[in-house]
């Protein structure tokens, strides 16, 4: 099954409770999805191979370490996720970014692909798929096996707000991906929305309700 951490840092848990308040403006709520993305982009990179390398201070040299092939590639699902892919290129500026475009279908709750261009050397990186929700889980889960069918096998999971109905959906159809989350709320609504949750993340984001 994949691994599933849930972020217990205060600072999340602060941010993520200011999100969720209905009278939050777009603005704040839009930084705030790009600066909680790079605190769990913090925790999810933790694992990453470094390599050493011979470097020169004013003074003398010594040894460094960096990360190994700076090989990295966020995958933002639109429209929500692409803010926070502007957070963690704050972190990792090297990044390339391939774009998901997928939107669930209001009455069905599946995902309808609209969208894809990833970099061309995709499957030689490692890949960090970002949604600010993982609700039904069934865009998590197409987008993941669109990019294993075109070869890309190194992939993480990252969102701000998962359901555990979601959370079980994706480390079902790919125990393989790593699943980092801000909160894990309680359950789904009818309507497929999460519980605390925050309502809509794009239309939140976006201003479009
Ligand atoms: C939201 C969200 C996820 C999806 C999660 O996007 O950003 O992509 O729903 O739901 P699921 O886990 O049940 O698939 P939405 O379809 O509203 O599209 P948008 O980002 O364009 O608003
Ligand atoms: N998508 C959202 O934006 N919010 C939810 O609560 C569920 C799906």
């Amino acid at each position: 099954m994949s691994k599933v951490v849930v972020m217990d840092h205060p600072l999340i848990k602060h941010k993520i409770g200011i999100m969720r308040r209905k009278n939050t403006s777009t603005k704040e709520f839009r930084d705030l999805v790009s600066e909680v993305a790079m605190l769990i982009c913090y925790e999810a990179t933790r694992e990453l191979p470094l390599t050493d390398i011979e470097i020169e201070t004013p003074l003398v040299k010594t040894i460094a370490q960096e990360i190994e092939g700076k090989k990295l590639c966020i995958v933002p699902i639109l429209r929500a996720g692409l803010h926070m892919a502007d957070g963690i290129l704050n972190l990792i500026p090297n990044a390339k970014v391939g774009h998901i475009g997928l939107y669930r279908n209001e009455e069905t709750l599946e995902p309808v692909e609209y969208f894809c261009k990833l970099p061309v050397d995709a499957s030689e990186r490692e890949i960090f798929v970002v949604d600010p929700m993982l609700a039904t889980g069934g865009s998590a889960s197409a987008a993941i096996t669109l990019l294993k069918e075109k070869g890309i096998s190194k992939i993480h999971f990252l969102c701000l707000i998962a359901a555990p109905e979601g959370v079980k959906r994706l480390s079902q159809a790919h125990p393989d991906v790593d699943i980092f989350i801000g909160s894990l709320d309680e359950r789904l609504n009818e309507h497929g929305y999460i519980l605390p949750g925050l309502g809509d993340a794009g239309d939140r984001i976006y201003g479009t309700k």
